[in-house]
């Protein structure tokens, strides 16, 4: 018998064949060389080699998973800033070693005086506003949320976690093919930004080649201050004016008032049964724990495994395709931040999911009306951007954070004499009903701006315990809405196919988000990710027979990811990380 393990062997070795069509039938599938795992009781996995080590170091010097974490979100401000930074925000997700588990949020929130009508020219939204430049910006959380995690939870001084980012903008690193990429992206309009210029290009306005050293000696400045003084600094102190100056002269909002009244603040995670194991997931303002609720509810009354096995896998694709247009359609109409909208408590209902999951048929691909009359035509455009970063040490401590700046480089503007990168994520917010933003989302009222409200995110940091309430898999993404389905189909790949957490981030994924109507699909579905697809998968077609309307995406979400082993010390906590293979980044271990 031709098994999967080796055709995937083939297909590594160049063999001209038909794409792989049998998942789940074997566990060690994805030669290793493909997958980016390694094993240890410390273990940090990042999309940044830099900040994967940063973090481990900090291990090795005594702290624990939650310091560790702190140092490589801090790590990833530096050297990966177009995604992540202490100018955006974060959700955190942390199961102490006792059991406990703790949600932070650190989403950004609109200023005092932002309003539902901001982006609103002419009674038109004007989404190059809620995207670049001042107005996009909101009241960054990363730090505050670092803050309360390490004030409760962190074993080492704060200034100590600042040390590996402190020295990497100091000292320089490698210009990352990833940073470089991006800057070229956001080229023209990075340029109209003084600072940014100054920053992310040479003074003669050329680039920084992949591997050539960057220096980043205001941000390495700011990052000392941090150490030294807390997050008085930020909130209070001299960025808060620089920056709510900075803003307000360029057209902004933003003052330093509404970062004086930024905190972070402690969510109850939610929490479901699947396949026996407890999925608990991050709450509004983050959409992705309910809806990864809400999809795993409805999955559960698939056989996963054996729909798999069938016909090449297509019932497998295809529920889970349908799962995820059923539960986008509550999150357009339903979403937004808890503080501010009632969120329907049936939304993750057993007899509501039940209903979802009988509306899935397998032989062909449903319409959704959804509640909202608007269509969107605008898809993902799958560039990368927002990280997911995680850690586990060897007492058991586990956290997964996912953290952004929105899009690429968020606002596009970076604080004079700071080098901190802003975000732009008051687009996360509905700025207009029915007018889709960066990610193609649409909204309602639910997630309409208002001041000191957070807006909708995707992030969803997850964890999963076993029968005993033991770390069995954690995971997350980068990828807008992209994000919830990567994390969803990790679980499902691990849970139900019986993969090893490398196996299951790096296997080709699907995605949709109900508007637009489309069926994005990663070339390679069906087997373990390629950047260069098949341009004839028999699968695609197959999906696209039963009513699916197929494009083939770039790669969808970057995941990260770690899964407890069994222990060889008794007292020690040993585990696998897990980095995706559509980035550049390392798991590190001790
Ligand atoms: N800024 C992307 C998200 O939070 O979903």
């Amino acid at each position: 018998m031709i098994t999967r393990r080796h055709l995937l062997g083939q297909m590594v070795a160049g063999a001209a064949i038909a794409p792989v069509l049998t998942f789940g039938q074997e566990q060690k599938v994805v030669p290793d060389s493909l997958k980016r795992v390694a094993e240890g009781s410390q273990v940090a996995a990042t999309v940044h080699s830099v900040a994967s080590q940063g973090s481990i170091e900090i291990m090795r010097k005594g702290g624990n998973a939650i310091d560790a974490a702190i140092a490589a979100a801090v790590c990833l401000s530096v050297v990966d800033g177009h995604n992540s930074g202490i100018g955006g925000g974060c959700l955190m997700l942390i199961r102490l070693a006792d059991g406990s588990v703790h949600a932070i949020d650190g989403r950004e929130k609109a200023p005092a005086s932002a309003n539902r009508d901001m982006f609103l020219r002419n009674g038109v939204a004007d989404v190059k506003l809620s995207q670049d430049g001042p107005l996009a910006c909101g009241v960054p959380g990363m730090i505050a949320a670092l803050h309360s995690a390490h004030s409760r939870f962190g074993k080492l001084p704060w200034g100590d976690l600042f040390e590996p980012a402190i020295r990497a903008a100091r000292d320089g690193h490698p210009m990352s093919r990833s940073t470089a990429a991006s800057i070229r992206n956001e080229e023209s309009v990075l340029k109209r930004f003084t600072a940014s210029r100054e920053v992310l290009f040479k003074s003669d306005g050329s680039h920084y080649a992949i591997g050539e050293k960057w220096v980043q000696a205001d941000l390495a400045r700011t990052l000392e201050q941090i150490a030294k003084k807390g997050i008085e600094y930020f909130y209070h102190g001299e960025f808060a004016a620089r920056c709510a100056k900075h803003l307000l002269e360029q057209g902004g909002a933003l003052t330093e008032q509404d970062f004086a009244s930024y905190r972070a603040i402690d969510r109850v995670p939610l929490k479901t049964t699947y396949r026996g194991y407890s999925v608990l997931g991050f709450p509004p303002p983050s959409s992705g724990g309910l809806h990864i609720q809400q999809m795993l509810q409805m999955l559960s009354h698939f056989p996963l495994q054996k729909l798999s096995q069938e016909d090449g896998g297509i019932p497998f694709y295809h529920v889970l395709a349908e799962s995820m247009k059923l539960a986008f359609a509550d999150r357009a109409y339903y979403l937004g931040d808890s503080d501010f909208v009632e969120i329907p408590a049936f939304l993750t209902e057993r007899s509501y999911t039940d209903g979802l999951a009988k509306r899935i048929q397998l032989d062909r691909a449903s319409a959704v009306p959804g509640h909202l009359p608007s269509k969107s035509k605008e898809a993902d455009d799958g560039k990368k951007h927002t990280t997911h970063m995680t850690t586990a040490d060897a007492s058991g401590n586990w956290v997964a954070m996912t953290a952004t700046v929105n899009t690429g480089w968020g606002n596009k503007m970076i604080v004079p004499g700071t080098g901190v990168v802003l975000n732009d994520e008051m687009d996360d917010f509905s700025i207009s009903p029915g007018v889709p933003n960066a990610f193609g989302l649409i909204g309602s009222a639910a997630n309409a701006i208002e001041p000191g409200k957070r807006p909708l995110s995707s992030m969803s940091p997850t964890m999963v315990l076993d029968a005993e309430g033991e770390p069995r898999l954690t995971c997350g993404a980068a990828g807008g809405p992209r994000i919830i389905n990567a994390t969803l189909q990790n679980i499902v790949r691990v849970l139900d196919l019986g993969m090893d957490i490398g196996e299951a981030i790096a296997s080709s994924r699907l995605h949709h988000q109900w508007q637009p109507d489309v069926l994005s699909c990663e070339g390679s579905l069906g087997s373990v990710y390629k950047r260069e697809a098949s341009a004839e998968n028999p699968i695609l077609n197959a999906l696209k027979k039963i009513g699916h309307d197929v494009k083939i995406s770039g790669s969808i979400a970057v995941a990260q990811g770690i899964e407890r082993l069994p222990s060889l010390n008794p007292g020690e906590s040993a585990w696998r990380g897990a980095c995706d293979p559509r980035a550049d980044g390392r798991v590190a271990t001790s």
